[in-house]
Formats: C-alpha cells, structure tokens, sequence
C-alpha cells in the first residue's frame, strides 16, 4: 500500500530521496523553506564566485544528466554555484511537478503514540507568505534539512553581544553573504563617499572565509581574515585524470572502519603500505602548497591536516582570484593563528593574543550548526533516540590497533571523547530501528555527495517498504553498531568535533564514501563495486553515478523473488 512520506527538505538529500520514493510508489510531500530547490544551491543562497569542490559529472544523480560547464576545458570541469543551481532547479522541474511546498517552515515535529496510528508523524509548519500555520499528518518521515542550513554563531560573537558593548558595526554570518551583499557593498561605498575605505574582519578560516575573503579582495576591498587554522587543499597545475580523481585510488589511500580488500589490508595494515599511504598523501600536499606557490613561512601553512580531518578542499587549478593567490600577493591580510574573542566600543575585533582590530564590518565565517535541534519536541527526539549518547571511558580493546595508518595520531579534541551519535550508518537512529518509519538523508559526510545520497535514497526506499535487507534485528544491536562507528570515528579523526553539526556528521566517511556506498548496496543484496572487479585494475575504474541506474529495477527483482 502506498504511504505518505513527507520529505523535510529540498536540498541534494531530499530531492534525490523525493524522487526515488516516488519512483516506487511513495505518496511524496517535499516542504522546504526556501523560495526554489536545492537547499545550500537555491537561488538564494549562491553568491558570487562559488565554486565547488566537486568537478563535472560527480554532484549530480543517475537520473538526469548535467550540462557540462561552458569553461571545463580550462577548469577541468570545476562545477559553480550556477551549474549546480540549474541542475537542482531542472531536476525539481522535471521529476517533482506539484510535490514541493516552498516557502514552508517546519516549526515543530511530533510523532503521537501508539502502535496502531496510520499517521504518526504530526509537522507544524509556517507559510512564510501569509504567516499562518497548519499541522500536517504523514505516515513516515525522511529528515533531510542538513549541515550547512543552521548559522553557528557563538554567543560571544552575537548581535547581543556587540550591542552591549556598543559595538556598532554590522555583524553578518556567511550563510546571508550572497543575500546581503548589496547591502556589504553599500557600506563599504558610503565609507569610501567619505574619502576612508571600508575594513571588513573576517573571522574563521573555512572554506566559506576563504570565498568571501576572495571575493571581496578581487573588489578592492580591504579585508582581514583571521583563524587559528585553515582549510588544507589539493591543487595542481592540470586537472587530476579521471581515472585517479573519480576512481578509488583516493578512497583506499584513506582508511576505513572495515578492510574490504587485501590491497587496503596491505595499505593499512603493513609497514610498507602505511609508507605508501602517507608518501602519497605528504606528496600530495606538499604539490598543492608548490602548485599554489605558497612561501614556507606563509600563514596559508597552518592548516588542518588533510590527513586526520575532514578540512580539505580540492581547489584544482589554481586561479588568480582565488583566496591562496590573493593572500600571497597581500591583497587579503592575514591574522593567524588568532581566534576573535569578543567586540569592545565603535568597531573594535578583540583577538586572544591580546590585539585588536578596527573593522567596518565583521563577517562571520564561524561555519553551521545541526538543523535538528530545534524542531523536534523533545518527546519525540527522545522516543526516536535522536540524542546525542555518551561514550564510556573504557571501551574495550581497539579493533583497528593494526591500522599502521593511523598510528601517531594528533590529540584528541575534548569533545571528541565525550559524544557519540546515535544515528545507525548515519540513516536511521538506531532505537527507531524496528519502526521502518523514519530515515535522514544528508548526515553522512562524504566528498561525493551525489552518489552516496542517491544510494541511500534507495536504502530509505528498501527500509520503508519492508525490503529483505541486512539489518540489526534489535535495537541494541543497533545501538552497538553505533557505538562501533563512533570508536572508529574517534579512532580516524581524533582532533575533531563530530558532535558539533550531526546534522551532517552523524557518521563521517569522507574519502572512503565508495567503500561505504558499497556496504549499502550489499545491505540490499545488491551487487556493489559496480564499476568493475577486474584485479588489477579496480582501483583505477571510474565510478559514475550512472551505475546507479538500474537500482530500481534491481530491488524490485529482489523483492519478487523472495515474496
Ligand atoms: C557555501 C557552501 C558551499 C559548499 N560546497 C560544497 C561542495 O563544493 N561540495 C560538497 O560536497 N559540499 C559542499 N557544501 C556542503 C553542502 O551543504 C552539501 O554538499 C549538500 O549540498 C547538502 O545537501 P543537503 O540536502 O543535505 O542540505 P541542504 O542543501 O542544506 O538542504 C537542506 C534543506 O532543508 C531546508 N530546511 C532546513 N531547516 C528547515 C526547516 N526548519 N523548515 C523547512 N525547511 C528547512 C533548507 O531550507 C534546505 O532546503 C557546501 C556548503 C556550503 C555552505
Ligand atoms: N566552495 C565550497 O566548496 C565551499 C564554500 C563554503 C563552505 N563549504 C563547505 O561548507 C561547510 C562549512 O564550511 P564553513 O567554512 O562555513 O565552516 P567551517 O568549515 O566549520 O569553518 C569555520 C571555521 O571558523 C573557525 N572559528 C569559529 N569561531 C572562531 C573565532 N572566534 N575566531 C576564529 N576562528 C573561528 C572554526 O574554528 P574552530 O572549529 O576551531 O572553532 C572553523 O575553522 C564545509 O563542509 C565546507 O567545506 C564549501
């Protein structure tokens, strides 16, 4: 029988999860709170200059091609904000006629009691037009409201804050910049009317600084950044080949929670392999700095490593206006390694190595926080097992003290030890399990959103319909296979803290999302690897989306043969 599934969201996640549910036979509701789909690439959130970590072919679903970028020859495919923008509006366009409720807040989710209620899940939500409310009833619920849709702003950096100190300059957090950014210009016009120019601080070191920082800079606009550390990066003079960039040669130079093959056994396991694994990686880093021409005392220098974290981004071919190129000819001043702690009167930064500075401006690149938190009640967030768990101190021996990889590990970050999700894969909170009512899409962090998304929209699609799947058969063993991923993530990126933003961390798998991808498919007794098993050359086959293709029809041969 078809049940409705409302879908809370219409970024990547959700349009992809829309799409496959109704391809078998879902009755689909999307609400979303912009004013057009594609979440993070709606019109509204692009800004100038966005460019993405991702090149042609690798954001995008089986479904519907993407046009390729008028300038690939030169970039190597980079995808912009735009092409991104285009492919999710023609995607909505095409597949999801009528299913989307825009301009839509969910203001509260609740899921009523009782085994035997057809519609539990209960979503008040606000028309953004009219200010009117109504609560809306769906049998099963896919959160897809994701990690980048919730500003963090830390309370000593609020409005709040610089108010009470008579701060006096305007505060904007980066997820407004393309919004605002008449507004930006407008201020920084009136300053130079007055025969000065306008200062813009900028604080955090992210990706979204690095942008924002850029494009300012390629303005003309004074703009200082500061960060303690900053994104690592890829980069080379020619685009990386196909069959390195979109291959598994990086996902099995990273390691991951399970060896799938004896080739990442060897790399992982063996004092030869770990040699291997971290030449490659020094190597690659130490290309990009070169590629970039970034001076060894430079403050660029002091990044995360691209090894144990997840702050990297793959910048390709270097550009002239990018944010590497613009500090190295100083057009973009850098305070490193600084942190700001707070404002004082009439437009002054307060910094933790006791200096300060003078802005117009303050531009806060402090990164998101979970769009979970405020929208469940807290009965229902407890009920579905939505919380964050603590892990015990003492737990057990190691299961991957073979790793070579990772030994040497940087120091735990505090918050590391404390938290774990309680999200099982990522997908389903693992007290919810036995209830095939309610998935996310969009929490596990990965460099292929794409393929990764579209694949567990088919393990939501599998779940909901009561598909013959490799599933834990109680909640305590989905329980312990959570507490399993947090051991490993707390094992793979000991300096970060994954409790921070669930909403796109619940697990993280970052270079190994097609190994992961691969576990997902075999839950569903499908055949994974798709790209090919040839032995010698299997690392090196591409892997496109459009193996994917064919996913419907594999499950529903599945699902006839064992009724
Ligand atoms: C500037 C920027 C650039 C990025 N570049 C890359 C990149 O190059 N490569 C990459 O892999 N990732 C990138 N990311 C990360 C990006 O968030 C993900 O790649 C991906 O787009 C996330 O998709 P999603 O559907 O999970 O979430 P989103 O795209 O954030 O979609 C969430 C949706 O939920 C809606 N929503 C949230 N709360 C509510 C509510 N209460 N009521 C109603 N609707 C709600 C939002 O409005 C939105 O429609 C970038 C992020 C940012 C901020
Ligand atoms: N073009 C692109 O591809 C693109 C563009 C933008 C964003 N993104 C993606 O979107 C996600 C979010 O990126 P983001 O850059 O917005 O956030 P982010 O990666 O979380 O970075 C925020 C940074 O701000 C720092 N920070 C916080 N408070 C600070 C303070 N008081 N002083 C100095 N620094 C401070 C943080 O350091 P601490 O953690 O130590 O507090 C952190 O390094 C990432 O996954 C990113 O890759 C991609």
């Amino acid at each position: 029988m078809p049940s409705s599934v409302v879908v809370l969201g219409a970024g990547a996640a959700g349009l992809i999860t829309a799409h496959t549910l109704l391809a078998d036979g879902f009755d689909v509701c999307l609400i979303t709170r912009d004013h057009t789909p594609g979440g993070q690439w709606a019109k509204e959130r692009l800004y100038p200059g966005l460019k993405l970590n991702n090149v042609h072919g690798e954001f995008r679903f089986s479904p519907l091609e993407m046009t390729v970028p008028l300038d690939s020859a030169t970039t190597g495919g980079r995808l912009s904000g735009h092409d991104m923008e285009n492919y999710m509006q023609e995607f909505a366009d095409k597949f999801l006629k009528d299913k989307i409720i825009f301009d839509t807040e969910v203001l509260r989710i609740h899921r009523e009691e009782g085994e035997e209620n057809p519609n539990p899940w209960t979503v008040s939500v606000r028309d953004l037009n009219t200010n009117s409310s109504q609560t809306l009833r769906f049998s099963k619920m896919v959160l897809c409201t994701g990690g980048t849709s919730k500003a963090k702003i830390p309370e000593y950096l609020s409005s709040a804050a610089a108010e009470k100190v008579r701060f006096g300059r305007p505060i904007i957090h980066s997820a407004q910049f393309g919004a605002r950014l008449n507004e930006i210009m407008n201020i920084v016009a009136s300053k130079s009317s007055n025969g000065s120019s306008a200062s813009v601080v900028v604080v955090g070191g992210g990706k979204s600084a690095q942008d924002i920082c850029a494009h300012l800079a390629s303005e003309g606009i004074q703009v200082t950044v500061v960060y303690e550390k900053t994104d690592a990066f890829t980069a080379g003079e020619h685009p990386l080949p196909d069959f390195v960039r979109k291959s598994r040669m990086l996902s099995i130079l990273s390691p991951h929670i399970n060896q799938r093959t004896r080739l990442e056994r060897f790399l992982h396991t063996t004092w030869l392999g770990a040699k291997i694994v971290h030449g490659n990686w020094n190597g690659i880093i130490a290309g990009s700095f070169k590629a970039m021409k970034v001076p060894e005392d430079s403050p660029l220098r002091l990044t995360y490593s691209a090894i144990w974290n997840i702050h990297t981004n793959d910048e390709g071919i270097p550009r002239d206006d990018g944010f590497h190129a613009l500090v190295n000819s100083g057009k973009i001043k850098v305070v490193a390694p600084a942190r700001v702690t707070g404002f004082a009167e009439d437009g002054v930064v307060a910094l933790n190595n006791g200096n300060s500075l003078e802005a117009d401006l303050i531009i806060l690149a402090t990164g998101y926080r979970s769009s979970w938190g405020d929208i469940f009640d807290e009965r229902t967030a407890h009920d579905i097992g939505l919380h964050r768990r603590s892990l015990a101190e003492n737990s057990g021996p190691d299961e991957w003290a073979n790793y070579r990889t990772l030994s040497n590990p940087p120091p735990l970050h505090p918050e590391n030890m404390k938290w774990s999700s309680s999200v099982y894969k990522g997908i389903v909170p693992a007290k919810n399990i036995l209830r095939r009512d309610f998935a996310i899409n969009g929490a596990v962090l990965a460099t292929n959103d794409g393929y990764l998304f579209e694949t567990i929209s088919h393990w939501i699609s599998s779940y909901f319909l009561g598909d013959r799947m490799k599933l834990p058969k109680t909640v305590e063993a989905a329980l312990q296979h959570t507490e399993r991923d947090a051991l490993w993530l707390r094992k793979r990126h000991p300096d970060l803290d994954l409790s921070l933003n669930e909403a796109c961390t619940s697990f993280s798998v970052f270079w190994t999302w097609p190994q992961f991808s691969d576990e997902l498919l075999e839950d569903m007794y499908l055949p994974s690897m798709r790209s090919g098993r040839n032995w010698f050359t299997w690392p090196f086959q591409i892997i496109s989306v459009d193996e994917l293709a064919t996913l419907h029809e594999e499950r529903k041969a599945n699902r006839r043969k064992n009724t």
